[in-house]
């Protein structure tokens, strides 16, 4: 039994900040950013907008494009590492602003490679028969925990949320290799605000996010072709299988190393960080509900998502589109 996707949503705030906007706010320029990173454009959660309002819209959405009520859903996981709070979890808020009653609800934190843990942890509970359907959304504020003065790190950030709703299915294949190296957790990092240390006085530097650009960078380029070499190996493929490889949208020269690395053409390594920036967990959700919209997934594809983050953690999961 594997858990086939049958329905993708996104939700993504209104506000849209250039990179001209930027150049405005730190010393940087339209060509660095994209030329660096890929991004020209990232939607900032403003107002009403929250991680639960982003999680609870591509929720919605998700749940209309499979045709599916929220009273079906019986698991809903939420990646997050920006909750609006740390208690009740964004998914019991979501599940409460859905409607979705009979669902079993909790969040899980891996950074950007949230949303493929989550997947997995969906998979895990329907190939076991446990649960028959669940939702899973990767959604972010990361707008919230960016230093808007520290030019290495705020150009690269986005908000936005991404979901997708599983059904367990007699058919289709689902294979997956993760890791995590707590040894390189400082070259990322973010203590949270609410600690006493940081209580009084304004918001310390290291309660937003702080990043050794150069060193994830070359862990990326490095280990994601590894993860999905081993991936390919333990279910003896090959990357001609392939049809597409979903990687989280960290910076577009990753994704084209990767690419490199891996002789594989850039036609199947989709990109939309030029739009959004990076948005964390919320990143391949939302990559793959756009292809899924434009009609892109055919059933019998193979697909392979791919994501790394702070931890440092990283994996590959391979599923056939249904
Ligand atoms: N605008 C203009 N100049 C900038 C700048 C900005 N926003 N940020 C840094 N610079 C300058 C630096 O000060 C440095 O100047 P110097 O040569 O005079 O010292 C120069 O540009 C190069 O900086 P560097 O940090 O070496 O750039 P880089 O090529 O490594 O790009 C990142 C920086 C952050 C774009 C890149 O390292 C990256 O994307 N890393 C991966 C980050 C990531 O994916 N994080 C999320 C993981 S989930």
């Amino acid at each position: 039994m594997t858990g086939k996707i049958c329905g993708t949503g996104s939700c993504i705030p209104e506000a849209v900040w250039d990179n001209q906007k930027l150049s405005e706010m730190v010393e940087t320029s339209d060509e660095w950013i994209r030329e660096r990173t890929g991004v020209a454009a990232r939607h900032i959660a403003l107002g009403e907008e929250t991680t639960v309002s982003l999680a609870a819209g591509a929720a919605r959405a998700a749940l209309e494009n499979a045709g599916m009520s929220p009273e079906e859903i019986q698991l809903i996981i939420v990646a997050t590492v920006s909750p609006d709070k740390l208690m009740p979890t964004t998914s019991c808020e979501v599940q409460k602003q859905i409607g979705a009653v009979n669902a079993t609800c909790f969040d899980l934190n891996a950074a950007c490679t949230g949303f493929l843990f989550a997947l997995n942890t969906a998979q895990a509970y329907l190939s076991q028969g446990i649960y028959r359907t669940a939702l899973i959304i990767g959604a972010e504020s990361l707008s919230q925990l960016t230093n808007w003065e520290d030019r290495s790190t705020c150009i690269l950030f986005g908000d936005g949320a991404g979901a997708a709703v599983l059904r367990a299915s007699e058919t289709g294949i689902y294979g997956l290799v993760t890791h995590s190296v707590g040894d390189m957790g400082e070259v990322l990092t973010c203590s949270s605000r609410n600690r006493k240390e940081y209580a009084n006085g304004p918001a310390a530097p290291e309660t937003y996010m702080q990043m050794n650009g150069k060193e994830v960078f070359k862990f990326a380029v490095s280990k994601v072709p590894e993860v999905i070499g081993e991936l390919l190996e333990q279910e003896g493929l090959t990357t001609a299988d392939i049809r597409y490889f979903l990687l989280h949208q960290a910076n577009e020269r990753i994704v084209r190393s990767v690419a490199k690395r891996m002789k594989t053409d850039m036609e199947r390594f989709p990109v939309n960080i030029e739009n959004y920036g990076n948005t964390s967990s919320a990143s391949i959700p939302i990559l793959m509900d756009e292809m899924n919209r434009k009609g892109l997934l055919k059933p019998g594809d193979k697909l392979i998502f791919s994501g790394f983050g702070a931890g440092l953690s990283y994996g590959a999961s391979l599923m056939e589109w249904q």
